[in-house]
């Protein structure tokens, strides 16, 4: 038996979860569920968007899934108190939010975000099947800013050869458990030479590791536009925290909506699987929302479990539901529900685990 935490979170997060959660179960997959506060709406109740039981209980599970926590820029830093005085003297630390506190205090340090087109899914861009690859804890959001006077802002961009070749690493063991062919670093070395140079420095001497796995180098702006103009250029792609941002939601709403995007961070101590999108408080409470992103993100944590048999089988549900465009949700240009669109990749479930 698994034993995994389960945080719900806000606007669209509790429909989302409680959907990953029905397809998950209907694999028969041997689950206990740990359900957990965390976000704006425990804000409000208990005070902090991250309870110290939350990320305790997380972090003893090892694995845990979340829908998206809505971030309150004034209540945004948290400071996880549980390793007080435990840490062999580290002090607390303060997040920009309660999501990050999650990542990074279970050592986060490699987000995956998938993003791929999906038969009979209409969509921008075709040919999209890309594994981004993102740093997590550095770049220009370690957020290290001051302000000069009042006219004049400062941001520092933090790179480190240790997490550019974890990261870089992270990529390349991927792209070989998943039988991938080719890892691309993704970068503006050409501009910012000591710092993304770095990163690309990291990954040429990590791709020389793995001979048998093709290597190349992008910048961030050719990346974009190859994405629109020969997306399958790209399988899996690495890069610094903030490209790696924006290119993932350039990537899911090109191939077809945010509301199909899986996302993972792999941690030292917990790994953590979540949707790329955030709450979408425009379609919170109506019942509409795309289940996919967070059910896709349950694939992730299946693989992750080693219940490979049941990923495959809800990865295959998924496709074949998502062929009919009768179970096609708004985003994606329907008029199905979460509802329907949960209920049709259920029925699907059972044909795809024999
Ligand atoms: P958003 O991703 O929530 O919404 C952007 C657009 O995509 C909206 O039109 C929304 O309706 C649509 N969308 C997103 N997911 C969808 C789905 N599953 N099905 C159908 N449509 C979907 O971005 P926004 O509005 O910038 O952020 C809202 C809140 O979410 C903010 O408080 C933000 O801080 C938080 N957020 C949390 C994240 C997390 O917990 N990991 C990540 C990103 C944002
Ligand atoms: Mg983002």
């Amino acid at each position: 038996m698994h034993t995994i935490a389960l945080m719900p979170g806000d606007g669209i997060g509790p429909e989302i979860t409680a959907a990953a959660v029905r397809v998950i179960e209907a694999t028969g997959v041997d689950i206990r569920w740990i359900e957990l506060e965390g976000g704006e709406g425990a804000r409000r109740r208990l005070g902090t968007p991250l309870p110290d039981e939350t990320l305790e209980a997380f972090i003893q599970c090892g694995v845990g899934i979340k829908g998206p926590f809505a971030v309150e820029m004034e209540h945004a830093v948290v400071s996880p108190g549980w390793r007080r005085g435990t840490s062999g003297g580290r002090p607390p630390k303060s997040y920009n939010s309660a999501t990050n506190a999650l990542r990074r205090e279970a050592g986060g340090f490699a987000a995956v975000r998938v993003a791929r087109n999906f038969p009979g899914v209409p969509a921008p861009i075709q040919g999209i099947d890309i594994v981004i690859i993102r740093e997590i804890n550095e770049d220009l959001y370690v957020a290290s800013e001051y302000t000069v006077g009042d006219d004049m802002a400062v941001a520092l961009k933090i790179i480190t050869r240790k997490a550019s070749e974890a990261v870089a690493r992270f990529a390349f063991e991927y792209a070989k458990s998943h039988g991938r062919r080719k890892v691309t670093a993704v970068h503006k070395a050409n501009v910012l030479r000591q710092t993304d140079g770095l990163f690309l420095k990291a990954a040429r001497e990590i791709a020389g590791e793995y001979p048998q796995i093709e290597f190349e180098e992008r910048f961030i702006d050719a990346a974009c536009a190859l994405i629109v103009a020969r997306p399958s250029l790209f399988d899996v792609a690495v890069m610094p925290n903030q490209y790696g941002d924006i290119f993932s939601d350039l990537c899911s709403s090109a191939a077809g909506s945010l509301g199909l995007g899986a996302g993972a961070t792999y941690g030292t101590e917990a790994s953590l699987f979540e949707p790329v999108h955030g709450t979408a408080p425009d379609i919170a409470g109506k019942g509409i929302a795309n289940p996919v992103s967070e059910i896709l993100s349950g694939v992730l944590m299946l693989r992750h479990l080693k219940e490979n048999r049941a990923a495959d089988a809800v990865q295959r549900a998924v496709e074949a539901a998502l062929l009919d465009p009768n179970n096609h949700t708004p985003d994606l240009g329907g008029k199905s529900t979460t509802q329907s669109l949960t209920q049709a990749i259920i029925e699907r479930v059972p044909q795809f685990m024999s």
